[in-house]
C-alpha cells in the first residue's frame, strides 16, 4: 500500500520537474491540453504544427487539440488582414484625428461637428464643461473660474478675439490646448469634445 503511495509520489514529483523544462520556445509539457487549447480555431494563437502534442490529445478524440491554425486561410491564419488601404475608426465611426497641432486655422476651415443643435446635446455638452473647463473658464466662460481668477490671461468666449471662432478651431483647442491652455484629448473623446463644443457655441454668443 505504502510502496503504491510512493511510487505515485515519485511519479508525480518526477513529471513535475519535467515540465519544468520550458525554455526559448519550448512551452514545457502541458498535462492538460484541453484546458489550454480550445476546440474551435483560435483567433490569434497559432499552432501550425498539425502533430503537435499528438501524444496527449489529437484532432479526433473531441478532448482538444494543439493545432489551431486555419488550414482554409492564407498563412493559415484563423484572422484575416484587413483590405490595403482599411482605415481604423473609433467606436463612433469617425475617422483619426490627424490634423496637426499648429494647423489650427486648417482644423477651423475644414472641421465640421458630427452633432446636431439639439437639446440633448447641449445639455450632455454643458455638464461636461462644468467638469472640465469651468474652473478656468468660469460658467459663462469670462475666463472667471476658481482656477482662472489665479491662473489669469484666459480670453473671454465672447471676446473679440474668441467670439467668431469656428467649431473646428474650438474642438481643436480643446484637443491639443493652446499657449497656456493643456491639451484634453486624453479625458474627453472625440464626441465629449463635440458636446462640449456646442456649449462653448452658446457662450460665445452671450
Ligand atoms: C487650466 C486652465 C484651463 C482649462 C482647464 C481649460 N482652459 Fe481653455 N484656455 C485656458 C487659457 C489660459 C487660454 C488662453 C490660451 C492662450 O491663448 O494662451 C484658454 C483658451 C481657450 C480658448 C480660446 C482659444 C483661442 O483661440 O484663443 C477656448 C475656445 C478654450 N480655451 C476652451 C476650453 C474648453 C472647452 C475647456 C474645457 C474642455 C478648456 N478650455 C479648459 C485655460 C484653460
Amino acid at each position: 500500500m505504502y510502496q503504491k503511495l510512493n511510487s505515485v509520489i515519485g511519479i508525480s514529483i518526477i513529471l513535475l520537474l519535467a515540465a519544468c523544462g520550458a525554455k526559448g520556445d519550448k512551452t514545457g509539457y502541458e498535462y492538460a491540453p484541453q484546458m489550454y487549447h480550445s476546440v474551435p480555431y483560435e483567433g490569434l494563437s497559432q499552432v501550425m504544427d498539425q502533430s503537435a502534442g499528438q501524444m496527449i490529445s489529437n484532432r479526433e478524440d473531441g478532448k482538444g487539440e494543439f493545432y489551431n491554425s486555419n488550414p482554409h486561410n492564407p498563412n493559415e491564419m484563423t484572422m484575416r488582414l484587413p483590405p490595403e488601404y482599411t482605415v481604423k475608426r473609433n467606436r463612433y465611426g469617425l475617422l483619426p484625428y490627424n490634423i496637426p497641432k499648429d494647423s489650427l486655422e486648417l482644423a477651423a476651415r475644414q472641421l465640421k461637428s458630427p452633432l446636431s443643435n439639439d437639446d440633448a446635446v447641449l445639455a450632455e455638452g454643458k455638464e461636461l464643461y462644468g467638469r472640465f473647463c469651468t474652473h478656468c473658464h468660469g460658467t459663462s466662460g469670462g475666463g472667471d473660474g476658481l482656477v482662472g481668477q489665479v491662473y489669469m490671461g484666459i480670453t473671454p468666449y465672447n471676446s473679440v478675439a474668441v467670439k467668431d471662432k469656428a467649431e473646428g478651431h474650438i474642438y481643436h483647442v480643446i484637443t491639443y490646448g493652446k499657449g497656456r491652455m493643456q491639451a484634453h484629448a486624453s479625458q474627453l473623446d472625440p464626441m465629449e469634445r463635440w458636446k462640449i463644443v456646442r456649449y462653448v457655441q452658446t457662450l460665445q454668443q452671450q
